[in-house]
């Protein structure tokens, strides 16, 4: 499906993600025939920059970050995407910059001859968008809620309070069908694949409950450490960062009822429900359920790597963790019982972001125990990145005169089942928010309901006492106490044996 006509106005226009993900994306979208006949990609910015200037520098960034090469194409693709680029020299202070916006759409309507969709991005840091949105009230340029459209970026807000300012703000401006809330996690082709794997195959729908499932972890690790990012990444921390949006949201795609179609709001509906559903921790629960770390320096890859600390833009007794473990639970008829246990850290040994599923064991056991070579539950394991995949565990007989029992895998592997690479999450979200389809986005609600789950562990965290930190080593798989808060349960973390991976 091809969307409308549309114009993009880009604000943060030179920033890092118009150049290393939204360009290329759009990029992308046009090479494969996605992109609307009529568009027009406006990057806002202060640098004077004339069209072409900008052009080529978006050149060398396609040439860097594009899943698609240049090249790939035939040679006069990326001269017939150019045109469609422009550089609006621009101040969000300035009543100028608005009304060249206004003008820029009046003419793009003309050549398109109709009204186009209008998508205001703001890849800009949060304490501008307000002044953003307010500007775009005052010269109307949202008028219509059929057409105009806002695409905000994470962080959206710092806790529950600011995040319902933010809303607020929004709504005083756009109806809530005009608001695009990134959660890039929510775009990635394996995420999807969790709403078609549970709701397009009927064989799992009756083991997915308490009377089935033991179990669910949800990890995600990076062996990146924050990098240039010290100075947001200090005030934010792993809660903030990946907990409160990518891993809740991967949470409620596991977790969630059936919705009754695939439209945006029966999607939203049943993935808040989730999140209503969680049980609110007390101060008592952050102590025994929520662990924090943070990395110091060590080796990994031969490299010798800074703890936190030591990063740019941090402070030397920070104290934010870089690592998260925390195990919740869903007070509902489905998951009563069934804990969920999360994970996310930096500079970790592994970087991958894995849904762990753990059936219960079987009642009886009619195998002797020399027949056992090696015995694990039933697992579904939904890896969604580096490896993209999706495995059974089964037991299964070791070919041979003796009855051996040992685990296998089922594998459902991207890589061998289909060709070709695979878009982007921005692609998709991108596509998504010119046809006007809200159902990999977050709706206020639920970004609210989010924070408000996670409230009670980062006031509990945000205490002034310090903590011992730093408390895991560069390359490890967190604090020690991340193994216990599992342990103390009878269960070890899993971790997905990698390609390639050195151990
Ligand atoms: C971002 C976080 O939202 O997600 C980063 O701010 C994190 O800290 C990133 O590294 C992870 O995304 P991905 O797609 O690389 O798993």
């Amino acid at each position: 499906i091809k969307s409308e006509p549309t114009i993009f106005f880009l604000f943060g226009g030179t920033g890092d993600l118009t150049s290393r993900k939204l360009v290329p994306a759009l990029y992308n979208l046009y090479i494969d025939g996605r992109m609307p006949t009529h568009f027009q990609i406006v990057a806002m910015g202060r640098t004077q920059y004339s069209n072409d200037a900008f052009r080529d520098v978006l050149l060398k960034d396609i040439k860097q970050f594009s899943r698609k090469r240049v090249g790939q194409a035939p040679p006069e693709t990326w001269d017939q995407f150019a045109k469609h680029i422009f550089f609006q020299v621009s101040d969000i202070n300035n009543p100028q910059t608005y009304q060249e916006q206004s003008e820029r759409i009046a003419e793009f309507g003309k050549i398109c001859s109709g009204e186009p969709n209008v998508v205001y991005y703001l890849a800009v840091a949060p304490r501008f968008f307000s002044t953003i949105a307010e500007n775009i009230s005052k010269f109307k340029l949202a008028a219509n809620p059929e057409k105009a459209r806002i695409v905000i970026e994470k962080p959206f807000g710092h806790n529950l309070e600011s995040a319902r300012q933010l809303n607020q703000l929004l709504g005083g401006v756009f109806s809530e069908q005009q608001i695009y809330r990134i959660d890039h996690y929510l775009g990635k082709e394996t995420v999807q694949n969790i709403l078609a794997l549970r709701f397009s195959n009927s064989i799992f729908e009756p083991l997915w409950n308490r009377n089935y499932i033991d179990h669910i972890q949800i990890s995600v690790s990076e062996q990146l450490g924050v990098g240039s990012r010290g100075g947001y990444y200090d005030e934010s921390g792993a809660l903030r960062d990946m907990i409160q949006n990518h891993i809740l949201q991967l949470l409620c795609l596991v977790a969630m009822e059936p919705p009754t179609s695939f439209q945006a709001d029966e999607v939203r509906n049943k993935k808040v429900d989730v999140l209503h559903s969680m049980r609110k921790f007390t101060a008592e629960d952050v102590k025994k359920n929520a662990v924090r770390g943070q990395y110091s320096k060590g080796w990994m890859e031969g490299q010798e790597l800074p703890g936190y600390r030591e990063e740019p833009g941090v402070a030397p007794d920070s104290n934010t963790e870089t690592f998260a473990a925390i195990k919740f639970h869903i007070d509902n008829w489905r998951w009563h019982g069934v804990p969920f246990y999360l994970r996310t850290g930096k500079r970790m040994h592994q970087s991958s972001s894995v849904i762990m599923i753990q059936f219960k064991d079987v009642p009886h056991l009619i195998f002797p125990s020399e027949a056992i070579e090696g015995w694990q539950q039933n697992r579904l394991i939904i890896s969604i990145q580096p490896e993209m995949s999706v495995r059974l565990q089964i037991q299964a007989k070791r070919p041979g005169l003796d009855m051996t029992l040992n685990p296998v895998d089922m594998i459902f592997d991207y890589n061998g089942t289909y060709t070709g690479d695979t878009p982007e999450a921005y692609e998709t979200l991108l596509l998504d928010t010119m046809l006007g389809d809200q159902t990999l986005f977050m709706r206020g609600d639920q970004v609210e309901a989010a924070w408000d789950l996670v409230m009670p562990i980062l006031n509990a965290w945000g205490g002034k006492k310090s903590i011992s930190f730093p408390n895991y080593p560069v390359d490890s798989w967190g604090p020690e106490t991340a193994e216990s808060l599992i342990a103390k349960d009878g269960f070890h973390w899993f971790t997905l044996p990698l390609k390639n991976s050195r151990k």
